[in-house]
């Protein structure tokens, strides 16, 4: 999908980290943008920048009629949705035992709801808009889903189990979901980024970065920006579809 003035991009997560390089990229390349976060300060902050096509709907992805509202919303601000970046999220940790206790199931159950159950929402009503779009190009291309896993769905590290579990989730969703929407001239991918530099990362203590970045092969995070052109390759190039596909520096994880 060539990006043009017309493409429209509906973002969540896009009030920050990796989402908002991503609003920040396809805004530069002419397209027009709309962010979907519960983050309205930095969406207000990020609108008065771009100054122009750009929109912002307050939303939490864990509510289906908020997602709907924001979808429909990008909708009648400029007619249609060509590609979805389900980028909202949360990195949880809880260790299945430890001397603190167990599993705290509630945090389970939340980080599934933001992280897989919101993506979800964000796909079916995408795709339902992007199916009424004529083909867009002469390979009959009507749009594009990505979601955004982690490569902690392969190599969770200690404490991750629901932010892994979720982040497989996504995985596995991409493959049916290519097949069901294939038809329809919609692609949809999973982009599992390594450790990147982002309020969510930072959160990380100094020695635990330090060690993460060592089981990269180039001995660091990777920048939003690096992230956010890994998604434009993918909303660009027609033929990837039905895959998860890292972007990790080379990372393999020991056990830490
Ligand atoms: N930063 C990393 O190293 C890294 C690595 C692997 C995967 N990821 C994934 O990338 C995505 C973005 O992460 P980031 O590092 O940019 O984080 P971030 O914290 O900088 O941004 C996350 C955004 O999601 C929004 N958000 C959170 N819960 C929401 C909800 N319920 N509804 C709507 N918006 C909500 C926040 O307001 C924020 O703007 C996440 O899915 C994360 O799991 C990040």
């Amino acid at each position: 999908m060539r990006i043009t003035k017309d493409t429209v991009f509906f973002i969540t997560g896009g009030a920050s980290g990796l989402g908002e390089a991503t609003v920040r990229e396809l805004h530069a390349a002419g397209a027009r943008v709309a962010i979907a976060d519960m983050n309205v300060e930095r969406m207000d902050l990020i609108k008065a920048e771009l100054k122009e096509r750009v929109v912002a709907f307050k939303c939490d992805v864990t509510k289906e009629e908020e997602v709907k509202a924001a979808v429909e919303g990008t909708v009648k601000e400029y007619g249609t949705i060509h590609a979805a970046l389900a980028c909202a999220g949360i990195a949880t940790v809880s260790p299945t035992l430890s001397s603190k206790g167990s599993i705290d199931l509630n945090l389970f159950k939340r980080t599934m709801d933001i992280n897989v159950n919101g993506s979800m929402y964000v796909a079916k009503y995408c795709a339902i808009q992007m199916s009424k779009n004529p083909a867009i190009n002469e390979r009959g291309e009507k749009g594009v889903i990505i979601f955004v896993s982690s490569v902690a769905a392969e190599e969770g590290q200690r404490g991750q189990v629901a932010y892994s579990a979720s982040k497989g989730a996504l995985n596995g969703m991409v493959l049916p979901m290519a097949r069901d929407l294939g038809r329809f001239g919609i692609r949809v991918v999973s982009v599992a980024p390594g450790i990147f530099e982002t309020p969510l990362s930072h959160s990380m203590p100094e020695g635990v970065k330090k060690r993460l970045n060592a089981d990269t092969a180039i001995n660091r995070a990777g920048q939003p920006d690096e992230f956010a052109h890994f998604v434009r390759m993918c909303i660009e190039n027609g033929y990837v579809t039905g895959v998860h596909l890292r972007i990790d520096g080379g990372t393999k994880f020991s056990n830490l």
